[in-house]
């Protein structure tokens, strides 16, 4: 008896463990993320999109942000990506089922990092720093749903701490101004835990810990996302080899001639910036 395929979607059959992992955002944030697939996949070539020209995606409707990441991961998969990695929360939650559905390659997301903080909460008082399309989504109010039983969950949408980092400002005042704004109702509310729910949030840690102080834990998700990556490359034999020489490229759409500077500010490198046209 024939084993009959059942889905219509392009096979990925042509993917190789050599080819890269695609990483995309709304634009600098999931370098957060990107750092800690380095660190434990050292050995992957890597394609970065920053859709910077689009951001922020929080403020956005699902539709439109479906779009985007559909027309980002038409790109990353002409560019022969093995697999993709949404590092953005806010796509992740507006997106990833329909990407699933249209694309056959393992794709992995994020969510805000509820269980874990639910389990190291010593009060049963977290508090969700995200965007306000995260905090909005059914995929959040399931996740609260599944682990936030038994916790209060003190959720935070913040508008304008995206931009803040896409310009680099990581320790200016206005950018502190806006961190305590936000902050303060969750520490009024006695969070003892703090999830860090948008890619770009990472990069302000320094600030929200110096404001936060050090009885409160923060929490983010790019370190079990590089976990759940690995285990997809292994389930699918996609793991690069560990001889291969990785080489990591970035692409954004942004229109500001800064944009090269703060990824390199980001990432920490001198890396390779291609200019993504606008689509
Ligand atoms: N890095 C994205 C996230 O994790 C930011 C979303 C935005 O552009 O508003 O949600």
């Amino acid at each position: 008896m024939h084993n009959k395929l059942l889905n219509n979607k392009p096979s990925n059959s042509a993917s190789t463990a050599s080819n890269p992992i695609g990483v995309m955002d709304s634009g600098v944030g999931g370098i957060s993320v990107l750092h800690h697939i380095r660190q434990r996949l050292p050995h992957e070539h890597i394609v970065y999109v920053a859709d910077s020209y689009y951001a922020p995606y929080g403020n956005k409707t699902a539709e439109q942000i479906t779009e985007r990441c559909f027309t980002i991961a038409d790109f990353l998969l002409a560019q022969g990506v093995k697999a993709i990695v949404v590092a953005c929360n806010t796509a992740t939650a507006a997106a990833i089922k329909a990407m699933r559905e249209r694309h056959s390659v393992p794709i992995i997301g994020m969510e805000p990092a509820v269980k874990p903080a639910a389990l190291a909460s010593k009060n049963g008082i977290i508090g969700v720093l995200a965007t306000v399309g995260t905090i909005k989504s059914a995929q959040y109010a399931a996740l609260l749903e599944t682990y936030g039983a038994g916790v209060t969950v003190l959720a935070q949408g913040c508008e304008g701490l995206v931009e803040c980092v896409e310009s680099g400002t990581l320790t200016d005042e206005a950018t502190r101004h806006l961190l305590k704004q936000y902050l303060a109702p969750l520490l009024a509310g006695g969070a003892d835990t703090i999830v860090l729910g948008c890619t770009h949030y990472p990069f302000l840690r320094p600030l929200i810990e110096e404001i936060v102080g050090q009885k409160i834990a923060v929490i983010d998700t790019g370190k079990a996302v590089s976990t759940q990556l690995q285990k997809k490359l292994v389930e699918a034999k996609l793991l690069a080899s560990d001889t291969q020489q990785a080489e990591v490229v970035f692409w954004t759409n942004s229109q500001s001639n800064q944009s090269s500077q703060v990824i390199q500010k980001l990432y920490d490198e001198v890396v390779v910036v291609k200019q993504l046209p606008l689509t």
